[in-house]
């Protein structure tokens, strides 16, 4: 059977953020230690850097890290992570139940960035501190100097501010596991108080306010309307978190989640819409959708860990090739709503539901889930395209009439391209794509990537790391019409089909 797809280069969407393809490292598990940073490492630089997992960071062209929690960052004394090594304090990490040596902190973090040509995006803790020591923070971190907190990074060995524009307030404040949750309104309170004064320290920062942990949560979606019926004035964002499993291993439901992410989505830019008509205000408030990826393989390994260890192997997902089907398909949901979606962050970048994988003191390797990932980092910038599909649909146990093509077009000006990311949801039958680029009507087939497997269990390691990887897929033939196209994508396949 067959499906089409129809874009005009005059039916935008919106600009893509390019902080839409943004990662996020947690002091959790060996996210930090053991994955960026692990002195003694064969590969690691004059910092403990390693080299080996800042190429893999690179090549993912990630604009934007969050730092240094999720759930972590409820219980983190920032002063604790800067400052001579010496120094540094050992904490019980209530979150993960480890113990935080903080020989990584901050300005480490900030050199780290440089290396990987990424941006901070730094999240303060409202949940045992609130707005007194968010705004010490961002004294510290961005204030030029003449002040005690802004002398004791020049003394820290940083003279320049770190400028760091993207701050996050709190971490899922609706969430019982959260050290120090709040209600709505007293989250709404306490974001609001920081949010000025952190602006006051620094006008040019942008804020996150916490949006829900999940749709799941009971009082989702209200927590997003009191939240901003407090922030509103004071924020650009508001986030988004949403992580999909597949416990019933049942794949065509899993397949369909993302149909989810495009209702989640869609609800939030209605409350914030709904504020603003509220308050009769003139300004958008955006979507930072700062926790996003497919998590379920480690839980019941986690639930087994023994506590208070330094660094222990935790979150540890090894994804196979539907997980990847998933994250293509998370990734095409925020492309369609790149008019708002403005930034993302696939949670995590190294080891804990990460994209990379790494040993302690060995390899580093590329999961499944890297592949989407990248394609859409490096192929999907520019503006989105409204995707006009035609689809046959499938019904399974969650979700009814889930289109088996989902696809979104972006059209790279600069470059004089136009890439259309495509998954497949069949598990067992190809199907004929007809692509119609209308207004693109020169436009010729530079590629056809595609990822598939005859296993959807198909993993990466690090003996066998390149079991799952895209190939060029030939076959796509221009159709009768200038501009249109005949694609063959491969039964439950991710595809990346690229025109000049
Ligand atoms: O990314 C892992 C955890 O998931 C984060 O710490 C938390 O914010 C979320 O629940």
């Amino acid at each position: 059977s067959s499906a089409s797809l129809k874009v005009d280069k005059d039916f935008r969407i919106g600009e893509v953020d390019p902080r839409l393809y943004g990662s996020f490292i947690e002091h959790l598990g060996r996210a930090v230690y053991g994955g960026i940073y692990e002195p003694g490492h064969p590969a690691a630089d004059g910092q403990g850097f390693r080299a080996d997992v800042l190429e893999l960071v690179k090549e993912l062209r990630v604009p934007i890290v969050r730092y240094p929690g999720g759930n972590f960052v409820s219980g983190f004394n920032w002063e604790d992570s800067v400052g001579p090594a010496e120094g540094r304090k050992r904490r019980l990490d209530l979150a993960w139940r480890t113990i935080e040596t903080n020989a990584f902190g901050l300005n480490e973090f900030m050199d780290w960035c440089r290396k990987a040509g990424t941006a901070p995006m730094m999240a303060v803790n409202l949940g045992t501190r609130g707005p007194h020591e968010a705004r010490e923070l961002v004294e510290y971190a961005n204030h030029p100097g003449g002040t005690y907190l802004s002398d004791l990074r020049v003394g820290h060995g940083y003279r320049d501010p770190h400028g760091i524009k993207v701050w996050c307030l709190g971490n899922e404040m609706d969430g019982p596991w959260q050290m120090g949750g709040k209600t709505a309104a007293e989250y709404g309170r306490t974001a609001l108080e920081s949010a000025k004064m952190m602006k006051w320290v620094d006008p040019s920062i942008e804020l996150v306010a916490c949006g829900s942990s999940g749709t799941y949560m009971p009082t989702y979606p209200e927590w997003e309307a009191t939240v901003l019926d407090h922030t509103y004035d004071h924020v650009e964002y508001i986030s988004l978190h949403r992580y999909y499993e597949n416990h019933k291993d049942d794949s065509a439901t899993f397949l369909a989640r993302s149909l989810d992410m495009d209702e989640f989505i869609k609800t939030i830019v209605g409350v914030c819409d709904y504020i603003k008509g509220k308050k009769r205000s003139k300004k958008n408030v955006f979507l930072s959708f700062d926790e996003w990826n497919v998590w379920y393989h480690s839980n019941e390994t986690d639930k087994k860990l023994t506590p208070w260890q330094i660094a222990p192997p935790q979150l540890e997902d090894v994804y196979n090739h539907q997980d990847a089907l998933v994250v293509g398909c998370m990734l095409i949901s925020m492309l369609k709503r790149a008019d708002r979606v403005k930034m993302a962050c696939m949670a995590q970048l190294v080891n804990v539901i990460a994209p990379i994988m790494t040993e302690n003191g060995g390899r580093a390797w590329r999961q499944t889930i890297y592949y989407p990932y990248l394609h859409a980092s490096v192929f999907g910038r520019g503006t989105a395209l409204v995707p006009l599909v035609q689809s046959p649909k499938y019904d399974c146990k969650e979700f009814t009439d889930v289109p088996y093509i989902e696809a979104v077009a972006v059209h790279n000006e600069a470059d004089g391209e136009v890439t259309v990311f495509a998954v497949n949801r069949h598990l067992s039958e190809p199907l004929q794509l007809e692509i119609d680029l209308r207004s693109f009507n020169k436009s010729a087939l530079i590629e056809h990537l595609a990822m598939t497997s005859d296993d959807l269990y198909a993993a990466n390691t690090a003996d066998v790391p390149e079991r799952v990887k895209p190939y060029r897929a030939v076959g796509t033939v221009a159709g009768g019409a200038p501009g249109s196209f005949a694609a063959k994508l491969p039964k439950a396949s991710w595809n990346v089909l690229r025109f000049k």
